[in-house]
C-alpha cells in the first residue's frame, strides 16, 4: 500500500453530472487519492431482480481512474433494495420479540436466510465479473459493518447446525454444558433448541453465549463466501470489510474476523469531545492494530467535523484543528489511511446531517480548507506507510468475557467490560506507554506486562496460557470478578480466580458488589467503587486492604510471585489515581519505559518503526503550555530539523523522522 490513502465514501449515484465534474476538481485540490464506491448502492445497480444498471458505476470508475484515484469497491449487500422484502418476506430480520422488520432503513435482512445469501452472492458476482481487471480497483470492500442480528426460523435452524458441530452432535453434551437440569430445560430433540427469543424471565446464560458465538460465525460465513467469490475473479485484489469498533455492544468476535480479511479496516467515530475523545481514539487504534496482528491497518471511516454523543442525542462539533491532530493520532498508532464517511454531504436521506469532506455549505468553508491542508500533510508523510508500532505491554481483549459479563442475572449490572478496559488503557497511555491488545489464549511471552481488567469468563485454554505467561516471567494484573466462569458459562467451583488460585496466591470466596454511590476506603488513600470481594491471601503479599465496611481489615490488592513472574490481583474498581500508582509500580518492576522520556498526560508520543531501522516519532502536546523534547530528526510536517531540542506549542503535533542511531551517535 504505497503512501497514506486519503479520501472517503463516495456516492456518485446520488449526484448529477455538474456536481461530479466539481468533485473531480475538488478531489484534486484536496489531494484525495482513494474513494470507497458502491456502499449501499444495490438499488442503483439492480433496480429490479436481475435487471442491472452498471452504466453509472462504469463511468464513475473510469472517471476516478482518469483522476488518479484508487477505488475501494464495495459490494452493496448491507442494503437490499425495496423489491427484496416482498420477494423474500422470510429473509427480513426478526427481533427477539418475534417482530419482523420492514424495509425502510438499511441492514434489513437475515444473514441466515438462503434467499438473502443467494441475492448477495449474485450481485457481488456481477460486480466481480464486470470490474475484474479495472485499473481503478484497488480493494474489495465487502458489505458494510456486519452486525444485524436475527432470531427467525432460518436463524434457529442454522443455530442448531452450529450447535451440533460444536457439541459433537450430542444432545446430552449440550444439556450438560448448558446445565439444562435447571428450570426444566433439558432438551430431548435438537428441534426444541431455539435462539434466545423473548421469554418469561431470565434466559439460560450458556444458550445466550453460544448464540452470540454462533451469530458472529454466521455473519462471518456471509462475509467469507463473498470474499471467496471475489478472490476467484480477482486473485490479486485484497478483500476486506469495514468493521465497527466496539461502542456499547459488540456483535463480532473480531479476533476470528481479523484472520479472514486481507487487512483489518475499521470505522471509528469518537465517543467524546476533548481529552476523553483522544483516549477513545488511542483505544480504538491500538485495538485495530492488534486485530491486524501489528500490521498497518485501514481507517475506513471517521467523521470530519462532528463527534456523535449518542448518549446525549447530540452531534457535537469537532473543534478546528482536531480533525488533523486526530488523523495523525490514528497514523501514529499504525493506520496507513485517513478515510472518511463521506466525501460530499448529501441533502437528503437518513444521514443528511452527517459531516463530510465537502460539507453542505460547499468548498469555501473551514471544513474543506482543513481537508485540503490535511491532504497536503499526508503527502509529506507517505514514507512511513508500512511501518509498525512496537508495544511492550498488552491489555486482554476477549469478547466472550464481555458477552458473559453483559448477561442478565449477574451479581451486578454495573460492572461493565468496556469501561474496565478503557480505564486501564487510559492509565497506561497517561503513563506514556503504548499498549497492544491480546487474546488470553495467545502466546503472550513477548509482552513485559499483561493487564486483564475484566475476565469474568476465562476459558480453560486462557487459564493455561496465563499460567504459562506468569510462570515464564510475565507480569499479570487481574481485575476483580475474574476467572469466575469457564467457556461454557459454568461457575468454577472452589473459589476464584478458579484455575489461577496458586498463580495469584489468593482465593476469593464471596462477591460483595457495591450499590450506586457506595465507596469503600482502602489503605493508602485509595477508593474502590462498584465492587468488593472477600478474599484470603494464600501466599500473596497484601499491597492494600479494605479500611471500612464489612471487609475492614481484609486484603483488597495483592501481589504474588509465581515461577519467574508475578501476578497482581485487584478486588475492587480502583480510582484513577490509585490505579496509576499501582500500574507505575508494576511497570517499573516489569522494566517498561515510556515511549519517550517525559511522555505522559500532556505529551503523547508514539513511534513507528520500519524494518530497515528508520523510525518516526509522533508527538502531540495536549497541554496548555509549551514543552521541549530531547530529540534529533526532521519534522516531516514542517521540514524543520530538531538537533537535540524540539519545541512543541500547546495543541501542536509533530512527526519526526528520527536520525538513525549511527547519525545520533556521530552528532552527539
Ligand atoms: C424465587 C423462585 C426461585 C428462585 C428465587 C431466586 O423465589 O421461586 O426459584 O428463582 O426466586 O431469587
Ligand atoms: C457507519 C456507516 C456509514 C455511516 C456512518 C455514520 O460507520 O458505515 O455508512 O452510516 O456510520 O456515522
Amino acid at each position: 500500500m504505497p503512501g497514506i490513502w486519503y479520501g472517503g465514501d463516495y456516492n456518485p449515484e446520488q449526484w448529477p453530472p455538474d456536481v461530479l465534474a466539481q468533485d473531480d476538481e475538488l478531489m484534486r485540490r484536496a489531494g484525495v487519492d482513494t474513494a470507497t464506491v458502491g456502499v449501499f448502492a444495490w438499488a442503483s445497480l439492480e433496480p429490479e431482480p436481475g435487471r442491472y444498471t452498471f452504466g453509472w458505476l462504469d463511468d464513475a470508475l473510469d472517471r476516478l481512474h482518469a483522476n488518479g484515484i484508487r477505488v475501494l469497491l464495495a459490494t452493496p449487500t448491507a442494503s437490499p433494495p425495496p423489491w427484496f422484502g416482498p420477494a423474500h418476506p422470510d429473509a427480513l430480520p426478526v427481533g427477539p420479540d418475534g417482530v419482523r422488520l420492514s424495509h425502510g432503513s438499511r441492514d434489513t435482512y437475515c444473514a441466515a436466510a438462503p434467499a438473502y445469501r443467494r441475492a448477495a452472492l449474485r450481485i457481488a458476482g456481477r460486480l466481480a465479473v464486470r470490474y475484474a481487471g479495472h485499473p481503478a480497483l484497488a480493494l474489495w470492500h465487502v458489505h458494510n459493518e456486519y452486525g444485524t442480528v436475527c432470531h427467525c426460523d432460518h436463524a434457529a435452524a442454522a443455530f442448531r447446525t452450529w450447535l451440533r458441530a460444536r457439541h459433537h452432535d450430542d444432545l446430552d453434551e449440550l444439556n450438560a454444558k448448558w446445565h439444562t437440569a435447571f428450570w426444566s430445560q433439558g432438551y430431548s430433540r435438537w428441534e426444541q433448541v431455539l435462539p434466545p427469543r423473548a421469554t418469561q424471565y431470565l434466559p439460560n446464560p450458556a444458550q445466550v453465549l453460544d448464540f452470540r458465538r454462533f451469530w458472529s460465525d454466521q455473519l462471518l460465513a456471509a462475509f467469507t463466501e463473498q470474499r471467496d467469490l471475489l478472490r476467484r475473479h480477482t486473485p490479486d485484489v485484497p478483500v476486506t470489510t469495514n468493521v465497527m469498533l466496539p461502542s456499547d455492544h459488540q456483535t463480532l468476535d473480531l479476533w476470528r474476523w481479523a484472520r479472514e480479511v486481507d487487512v483489518v479496516a475499521v470505522d471509528h467515530y469518537l465517543n467524546a469531545t476533548g481529552p476523553a475523545g483522544r483516549a477513545d481514539l488511542a483505544f480504538g487504534a491500538d485495538l485495530t492494530r492488534s486485530f491486524n496482528a501489528g500490521r498497518p491497518w485501514l481507517l475506513m471511516e471517521q467523521a470530519t467535523s462532528v463527534i456523535y454523543l449518542y448518549e446525549q442525542g447530540v452531534i457535537a462539533a469537532r473543534p478546528p484543528g482536531r480533525m488533523r491532530s486526530d488523523s495523525l493520532g490514528y497514523l501514529a498508532r499504525g493506520a496507513d489511511s485517513v478515510l472518511f464517511f463521506q466525501w460530499r454531504a448529501g441533502p437528503g436521506g437518513a444521514e443528511l446531517h452527517h459531516s463530510a469532506m465537502v460539507p453542505h455549505a460547499g468548498p469555501d468553508t473551514r471544513v474543506f480548507r482543513e481537508v485540503t491542508e490535511l491532504g497536503a500533510d499526508l503527502r509529506r508523510l507517505g514514507e512511513l506507510a508500512g511501518s509498525t508500532v512496537r508495544a511492550q505491554v498488552a491489555v486482554l481483549w476477549d469478547v466472550e468475557a464481555w458477552w458473559a459479563v453483559a448477561g442478565r442475572g449477574l451479581p451486578s449490572s454495573r460492572l461493565r467490560y468496556l469501561p474496565a478496559l478503557r480505564q486501564v488503557h487510559a492509565a497506561l497511555r497517561r503513563a506514556g506507554v503504548v499498549a497492544d491488545f491480546a487474546h488470553p489464549e495467545q502466546d503472550l511471552a513477548r509482552y513485559r506486562a499483561v493487564f486483564a481488567p475484566s475476565q469474568y469468563l476465562l476459558s480453560d485454554l486462557g487459564t493455561q496460557s496465563l499460567r504459562r505467561y506468569v510462570a515464564g516471567g510475565g507480569r499479570l494484573l487481574l481485575g476483580c470478578f475474574s476467572g469466575v466462569v469457564d467457556q461454557r458459562h459454568l461457575v468454577r467451583r472452589g473459589g476464584w480466580p478458579g484455575g489461577l488460585l496458586d498463580v495469584v496466591g489468593i482465593r476469593v470466596e464471596e462477591h460483595l458488589p457495591l450499590v450506586d454511590g457506595e465507596r469503600v476506603a482502602l489503605s493508602g488513600g485509595a477508593v474502590g467503587t462498584l465492587w468488593s470481594e472477600l478474599l484470603q491471601a494464600r501466599g500473596a503479599q497484601v499491597l492494600a486492604d479494605y479500611r471500612d465496611g464489612p471487609l475492614a481489615g481484609a486484603p483488597a490488592v495483592t501481589r504474588h510471585a509465581f515461577g519467574a513472574g508475578a501476578a497482581w490481583y485487584v478486588s475492587t474498581v480502583l480510582d484513577d489515581v490509585a490505579l496509576a500508582a499501582l500500574l507505575g509500580d508494576l511497570l517499573a518492576q516489569a522494566g517498561v519505559q515510556p515511549e519517550l522520556p517525559g511522555a505522559g498526560p500532556q505529551l503523547e508520543a508514539v513511534r513507528r518503526h520500519a524494518a530497515d531501522g528508520r523510525s518516526w516519532l509522533f508527538v502531540t502536546n495536549h497541554g496548555d503550555t509549551g514543552c521541549e523534547l530531547a530529540v534529533r530528526g526532521v519534522d516531516l510536517l514542517t521540514g524543520t530539523r530538531a538537533d537535540g531540542v524540539l519545541r512543541l506549542a500547546p495543541g501542536a503535533d509533530a512527526v519526526l523522522r528520527e536520525d538513525l542511531p549511527t547519525a545520533r551517535a556521530a552528532g552527539a
